[in-house]
């Protein structure tokens, strides 16, 4: 049992980029998936760009090569793949010359005035060309729209030129700055759950909800991106989008519709109020680490700088943090005094994501010592892997011996209870962005507002200099993060059932 698919309208969708790690690893399944799922309609185009010579055909045998994990060996699939494949095009083009881009507008244009989507798989520093391009090429109309994929800047003065040279091309309702997180089933289901349900938002508030906690903890290292990784590090590429995205989503107010701008407002005004991290409180609000050698997904693997040194000659050294935990704080009514721990890294001991609502404990115990301690009420929201939600309660342990309890959790795995796939955040997204709805988007004022946040703590690491903790690869991050919450009394999520 699934939702029933809509098909969207024709369009033409273009992957800047089309070559690249993200277009063939999400981008490209994704819309295969849509398309097998009759969502696409058969007149629809994708194309590819980038630099390289190739055919179509060798662009096709390409794409058919990374979408052989996703088909499997399931017939209906296979099925779909020949004519998911004639949908598919290429052009080589490099952004900042203007040899073969009047080739390819016209192309473009020859097929009417039909939902054009770019998509700017490419590192940052092109999409001012791509756009002034696109611009100058008459691609822009109204039925256009861009997708911008992060890192938008590296601070807020360098997102807000992104969003400067952007908007100079497109109008903002044209702009779809995506963050695949917003795209993931469980995100949108915690505004079901809160929204949908009269049973949680009551009590969705400091008098009763204890704190937050937001982890987003991966085994993977490096994976070959030491270039832009290596100038990011954990708080750029994770906690300014993906973590304070989820921040919002559990702390907005309640929009007034599931409209774009209603929602977006709603979100802004959280980061908006999220109390800064000045420079004396950086050292007691943020752990960040570095792993070290040790093992991760059943094997030996090195460490960070290692990995470096492996991809980039040379290397020796790097303060880049692969880990950050930090405690922060929301500075309004609904949330005064509760704090939300956020934590992220590379080559943890598990990958999951999940959100954490642990609620305060009852204020009294009728129960006998025998019984047990009572223990406070915690709502678990699995983003992955194995999405679902856990609502972990207080019952009695079954039998007829004394009144003994137990904490348990009343358990929803999604896979369970709706078999069938679970879609990837970018299909949702995609086909959101055809439909030209950016509810799942980030406003440019957003972005703005999380640098804003950032910078400081950025500032702040800056001006202590201190290398990052280190941590073994397969741990759960420096003993620091553990610190961070046990200091007050609290301790990380671990699921025990
Ligand atoms: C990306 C980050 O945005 O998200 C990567 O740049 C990270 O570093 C990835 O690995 C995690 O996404 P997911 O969907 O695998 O949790």
């Amino acid at each position: 049992m699934t939702a029933k698919t809509v098909p969207v309208e024709t369009f033409d969708l273009v992957i800047f980029g089309g070559t690249g790690d993200l277009a063939l690893r999400k981008l490209l399944p994704g819309l295969f998936r849509r398309y097998a799922d009759g969502q696409i309609p058969e007149d629809s185009r994708v194309v590819g760009v980038a630099r390289d010579t190739l055919s179509d055909a060798e662009y096709r045998a390409r794409v058919s090569e990374a979408l052989a994990a996703v088909i499997g060996n399931e017939p209906v699939l296979q099925a779909k793949l020949a004519p998911f494949l004639a949908r598919l095009g290429y052009h080589a083009l490099d952004a900042t010359k203007d040899e073969g881009w009047q080739g390819f507008a016209d192309e473009l244009l020859a097929h009417g005035d039909r939902i054009r989507v770019f998509y700017l798989s490419t590192s940052p520093g092109l999409f001012v060309d791509i756009c002034n391009r696109l611009r100058a090429h008459g691609l822009n109309g109204g039925k256009s729209r861009v997708v911008i994929e992060k890192p938008i800047g590296k601070d807020s003065a360098s997102a807000a030129v992104i969003n400067d040279a952007v908007g100079s091309a497109f109008s903002e309702s044209q702009i779809f700055r995506i963050d695949h997180y917003l795209g993931k089933e469980t995100v949108q289901n915690l505004m079901a759950l809160r929204f949908a349900n009269i049973l949680f938002e009551p009590l969705w508030n400091s008098n009763y909800v204890d704190h937050v906690q937001i982890t987003v903890a991966e085994t993977v290292g490096l994976e070959k991106r030491a270039g832009y990784y290596d100038t990011s590090g954990a708080l750029r590429d994770m906690v300014q989008n993906h973590l304070l995205q989820l921040l919002c989503m559990v702390s907005m107010e309640s929009p007034a519709a599931m409209r774009a701008d209603a929602v977006r407002d709603e979100k802004l005004k959280v980061l908006r109020s999220l109390r800064p991290i000045t420079a004396e409180d950086a050292a007691a609000l943020t752990v960040r680490g570095q792993y070290r050698a040790g093992a991760s997904n059943g094997g030996a693997v090195p460490g960070y700088v290692d990995e470096l040194a492996a991809l980039e000659a040379g290397r020796t050294d790097s303060r880049t943090e692969t880990f950050v935990a930090l405690k922060a704080e929301v500075d309004n009514w609904r949330w005064a005094g509760v704090p939300f721990y956020l934590r992220t890294g590379k080559r943890l001991a598990e990958r999951v994501s999940e959100i954490v609502i642990a609620f305060k404990p009852v204020p009294h115990s009728i129960f006998e010592q025998t019984a047990g301690p009572v223990m406070a009420n915690k709502l678990v929201l699995r983003l992955q892997p194995d999405e679902g939600v856990k609502l972990w309660l207080m019952i009695k342990d079954p039998g007829p011996g004394g009144l003994r309890l137990q904490h348990v959790p009343l358990d929803m795995s999604f896979a369970e209870a709706f078999g069938v796939h679970q879609p990837e955040a970018y299909e949702r997204l995609l086909m959101d962005v055809v439909r030209g709805n950016p509810t799942l988007f980030m406003r440019r004022d957003e972005v703005e507002a999380a640098w804003k946040w950032i910078d400081p703590i950025l500032a702040a690491w800056e001006t202590m200099r201190d290398s990052p903790r280190p941590y073994t690869a397969g741990s759960w991050g420096p003993g620091a993060a553990v610190a961070l919450i046990e200091r007050d009394g609290r301790t990380w999520h671990e699921d025990a059932a």
